[in-house]
């Protein structure tokens, strides 16, 4: 059984933020991982400038997804992970825990910035969940839309095509039925002045996944929670957090044993990742400011706001 590693963050001020950029095993070179240690600590910026202002658990942890969607160091916006047939298919949630909503997009092929997207379903319709929506919708809610190909890099192309020795082969890999793990979903968690939590979480995906599969990231209570006592955002195979409810399983811990955050993420990691063979982690927040940040997998790209500005563990 893979160990635990798990990070708690008592509270040290008025708000509280962490950030992920994704889960899974060690193996991008040192210049990669340079970009997504500047990439965690330029979202933690974002999110601390609204925090500070006095903004919202919300609006921190939309404006902190989207400097990451803009990052092609994660997998999330441009530069994400590719489906087997070469295309973007992006999935992004927010949970407002506070106001008890949620808002959530699949499989989003033109909204720049599909976290946000994910907000306006929340804010602007009366539905929580929906699947790709489309150049009209973006524009009659003012929101940025891009081509499909923006989100196509040379890199993610070569990652898709690693299954093969063959550099004219097409996108398909022969014979991949299974999805590979791919690196980099991004996510945050806040708690705001007021003592409000949030959370949002955005992806391309699994590497070479089939066209139109959809993860846990955009189910609200897999990849993405918020209420009023704990707010998380996960990272790690989507089947598993989908599975188990994985993001809710840590709230109902809190909500129904009396748990602490930190032994609810634990042992919810324990029960519905690490024992079913899965690869992950969360990060999560308390309404008193408490941050935890854990992981089964190899590596958790991670941050959070400390006392002294932001802490990036990489
Ligand atoms: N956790 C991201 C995904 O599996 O889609």
């Amino acid at each position: 059984m893979p160990p635990i590693q798990l990070t708690t963050v008592p509270p040290h001020g008025a708000f509280s933020l962490a950030v992920h950029g994704g889960a899974g095993p060690l193996r991008d070179g040192p210049e990669r991982a340079v970009a997504q240690a500047a990439g965690l600590r330029a979202a933690l910026a974002a999110g601390d400038a609204v925090l500070a202002a006095r903004g919202s658990a919300l609006d921190a942890v939309c404006a902190a997804v989207a400097v990451l969607e803009d990052d092609e160091a994660f997998n999330a916006g441009r530069g994400a992970a590719l489906t087997v047939d070469g295309t973007a298919e992006l999935d992004a949630c927010v949970c407002d825990g506070a106001a008890a909503q949620a808002g959530a997009v699949a499989a989003s092929r033109f909204a720049r910035h599909p976290v946000l997207a994910a907000r306006a379903v929340m804010e602007r319709t009366p539905h929580v969940l929906m699947a790709g929506p489309g150049p009209d919708w973006l524009d009659a809610v003012g929101l940025e839309r891009v081509d499909p190909s923006w989100f196509v890099t040379p890199a993610r192309l070569a990652a898709l095509r690693a299954g093969t020795s063959d550099p004219t082969a097409p996108a398909v890999p022969a014979g991949l039925t299974e999805p590979r793990v791919g690196h980099g979903t991004v996510g945050a968690v806040a708690r705001d002045a007021a003592g409000r939590l949030a959370a949002a979480t955005s992806t391309g995906g699994v590497t070479g996944q089939w066209a139109g599969r959809i993860g846990d990231t955009p189910v609200v209570g897999a990849g993405t929670w918020a209420d009023e006592r704990v707010a998380v955002s996960g990272t790690g195979i989507g089947e598993y957090f989908l599975r188990a409810a994985l993001a809710h399983d840590v709230a109902a811990r809190v909500r129904w044993t009396g748990a602490g955050l930190a032994d609810a993420v634990r042992d919810a990691i324990a029960d519905d990742l690490v024992v079913p063979g899965g690869d992950g982690g969360v990060i999560a927040a308390a309404a008193d400011g408490t941050l935890v940040l854990a992981h089964c997998s190899q590596a958790m790209l991670r941050g959070h706001l400390g006392p002294a500005g932001p802490v990036v563990v990489a």
